[in-house]
C-alpha cells in the first residue's frame, strides 16, 4: 500500500518553467523549497515514501580514496531525448581527475539502481524535467541526446563525520546537476555551498526537507556539502540525496546566445 504525503502538492507553487530558466541563466543554479519541488513532480509526488525507501538497499563505496566506508550509493545510466526516456546497460561512472582528484581517474563500477527505482514515477518525472527545462536554458533548437546519470547516495555519520562531497568543493564535469534531498536522520550540519570558478561564494544553504533541491549549471558553478555530524550517538545518522546528471553531446547545436558564461563575467 504506498503512502501518500501528509500535504498534497499545490500546483501555485511550482515556479514555471521560463522562472527557472531566468533564474538558471542569471545566476548559475536554483535552490528549490520541497514545496515548490513536490508542486514541480505534481501528482508523482504522491509516490515519495516508496521511492526513499529505496535508500534503504544501496551498496557500500570501495572506491573512497580517503579510505572511508561511510558513502552508500547505487548508479545508473540513461539516454533521454524530447522526452523519450532509454536505460541504457549498466556501466561504470567515470570522472576524470581534473574534476575528481580524490576519487576520480578510474571507472567505477557501482550498484545498478533497481528496476523499481529506475521506472518510479518520481525519477522519471524528474527526467523529463530536466530534460526540457534544462535544452530551455541552453537555447537547443532541437531537443539534445542528454546522458542522464543517476547516483542514490546515503552519507553516514558515526563517531566520524560523514563527507557528502570528500573532494570538497568541486564541479562534476557534466552540463546541468540536479540535488535533492531524499532524508536526513539525526544529523546535523551538510551546509550546501555554491561558488563561483574562483571560490568566490554565490550561495550557501542546508537542504533539510525532504525534496529541497538545488539546480547547478555545472559549467559555470563549484558546488560542495560540509561533512555531516551524528548528533545522538544511541541511533544510526545519515543524510540520503538523489543526484541526477544531464551531459548533451558535444555537437548537439547548441545556439551561440546560450554559450556558456566564462568566469569572469557578473554573476549578479
Ligand atoms: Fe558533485
Amino acid at each position: 500500500m504506498l503512502k501518500k504525503p501528509a500535504e498534497s502538492p499545490r500546483a501555485r507553487d511550482a515556479p514555471t518553467e521560463p522562472q527557472l530558466v531566468e533564474a538558471l541563466n542569471r545566476d548559475g543554479f536554483v535552490h528549490l523549497a520541497a514545496r515548490e519541488m513536490r508542486a514541480l513532480l505534481g501528482p508523482a509526488a504522491s509516490w515519495w515514501d516508496e521511492l526513499a525507501e529505496s535508500w534503504d538497499d544501496l551498496g557500500v563505496d570501495r572506491y573512497m580514496a580517503d579510505g572511508g566506508r561511510y558513502r552508500r550509493r547505487r548508479h545508473a545510466v540513461f539516454h533521454v531525448r524530447a522526452g523519450q526516456i532509454d536505460r541504457q546497460a549498466h556501466q561504470p561512472h567515470y570522472q576524470s581527475r581534473d574534476y575528481n582528484p580524490l576519487n576520480g581517474g578510474v571507472e567505477r563500477w557501482f550498484e545498478a539502481v533497481l528496476m523499481t527505482t529506475a521506472s518510479h514515477p518520481i525519477l522519471r518525472r524528474l527526467l523529463k524535467l530536466g530534460d526540457g527545462l534544462f535544452a530551455a536554458a541552453d537555447g537547443y533548437g532541437l531537443p539534445p541526446c542528454w546522458k542522464v546519470e543517476i547516483h542514490q547516495f546515503r552519507i553516514e555519520a558515526a563517531d566520524q563525520a560523514g563527507r557528502p562531497t570528500p573532494e570538497g568543493f568541486h564541479r562534476d564535469g557534466v552540463d546541468w546537476v540536479m540535488v535533492m534531498l531524499i532524508d536526513r536522520r539525526n544529523v546535523a550540519d551538510g551546509l550546501t555551498q555554491i561558488g563561483q570558478p574562483d571560490g568566490q561564494s554565490l550561495g550557501e544553504f542546508t537542504l533539510s526537507a525532504p525534496g529541497d533541491a538545488v539546480l547547478l549549471d555545472d559549467r559555470r558553478v563549484l558546488h560542495g556539502v560540509t561533512p555531516i555530524h551524528r548528533i545522538s550517538t544511541s541511533k544510526p545518522a545519515h543524510r540520503d540525496v538523489l543526484v541526477i546528471t544531464f551531459s548533451a553531446p558535444h555537437d548537439a547545436g547548441r545556439t551561440p546566445a546560450a554559450a556558456p558564461l566564462s568566469a569572469d563575467l557578473p554573476y549578479s
